[in-house]
């Protein structure tokens, strides 16, 4: 598959503070997306991800490191006719309506206006907003903003669209609703790549993903590579056996309406835990075997030093 996005060795500096220091922001960062996939760039608030998207779309320049876009170098504008891009906090200009405001963006890329008429319906129907379509922005919900910022972001026909945190600040099911409009988007043939620190969205749908802590790559691959399979813990919740005697077997934990939360790490000690219980006449509740999450590796690597 080709690579469509490629960084090597990227760093940043900024100058911070009132005596002003230099801070560098990006250690050298290193990551290649390939065409088709959703890649997903993972950190917590203040890692780097925004200042390595601004530097990506050539918005900020970087002290060292190379760029290439859609196999051209990232400061060639030729590499942008391709790619879309949905900034962490898009302005949208309150007065104009949802239709007039992708009409804007479809003008700044010189589209023809038979052009026009025909793509900003259909990208209103792909986010579900054709019912919101002369409505003005004002009057928006910040979902509802999302989805029109995501139509913004597609208005060029990307081959690649960059969304920076696309999910930041919505509820679940606005969650669920752009979740999906991204899986679409791969479904067509389309690469994606989105940054989040919302850890469940990005296991749900990327391929592959980079996790940036403190500007630099800590890990990077297909999430079933990074997460492990192996069973790290079993929970078992159970009645009728006291927390003394499990203890010898497991961790008991909260202990809720006469039933115990007990972990076991050892899975030879499963069985045995089963046996006691049938012994002293008690309960099984439910047995569930913990794998890694990514979530767990995440948490490990942030965790400070
Ligand atoms: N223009 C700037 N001048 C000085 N410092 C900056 C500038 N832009 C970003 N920074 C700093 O760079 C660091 C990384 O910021 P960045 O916005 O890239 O993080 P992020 O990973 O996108 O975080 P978030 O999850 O909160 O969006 C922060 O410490 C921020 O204060
Ligand atoms: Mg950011």
């Amino acid at each position: 598959m080709s690579t469509i996005l490629s960084i090597d060795g990227l760093r940043k500096t900024f100058s911070q503070g009132f005596i002003p220091r230099r801070k560098e922001i990006l250690k050298g960062i290193s990551f290649a997306v390939s065409e088709g996939e959703i890649f997903g760039y993972l950190g917590p608030n203040g890692s780097g991800k925004t200042t390595t998207i601004k530097c990506v779309l050539g918005l900020i320049f970087p002290d060292a490191g190379r760029i290439e876009l859609c196999g051209r170098p990232h400061l060639d504008p030729r590499s942008k006719e391709k790619v879309g891009f949905l900034p962490e906090n898009p302005y949208f200009y309150d007065y104009l309506t949802a239709r007039e405001f992708l009409d804007f963006y479809g003008q700044l890329f010189r589209l023809a206006p038979d052009v026009r008429r025909e793509r900003i319906p259909a990208l209103l129907k792909l986010v579900d907003m054709e019912r919101a379509a002369d409505l003005s922005l004002r009057k928006f919900s910040r979902g509802m903003l999302q989805r029109i910022g995501l139509a913004q972001a597609l208005i060029n026909e990307p081959s690649l669209v960059v969304l920076d945190e696309p999910l930041g600040g919505l509820d679940p099911i606005g969650r669920k609703e752009i979740r999906d409009i991204i899986l679409r988007l791969r479904s067509e043939g389309k690469t994606v790549v989105l940054s989040s620190h919302i850890l469940q969205d990005i296991e749900m749908i990327c391929d592959r993903v980079a996790i940036l802590v403190d500007g630099r790559i800590l890990s990077q691959g297909r999430l079933t590579d990074l997460v492990s399979e192996k069973i790290l813990f079993t929970e078992i919740v159970l009645s009728g056996v006291g927390d003394r005697e499990l203890a010898a077997l497991g961790e008991p934990l909260s202990a809720q309406a006469g039933r115990t939360l007990l972990k076991v790490y050892d899975e030879a000690r499963i069985q045995a835990v089963l046996d006691l219980v049938r012994d002293r006449k008690g309960n099984v509740h439910s047995l569930l075997p913990r794998t890694q999450t990514l979530e767990d590796l995440f948490v490990g690597m942030v965790r400070p030093r």
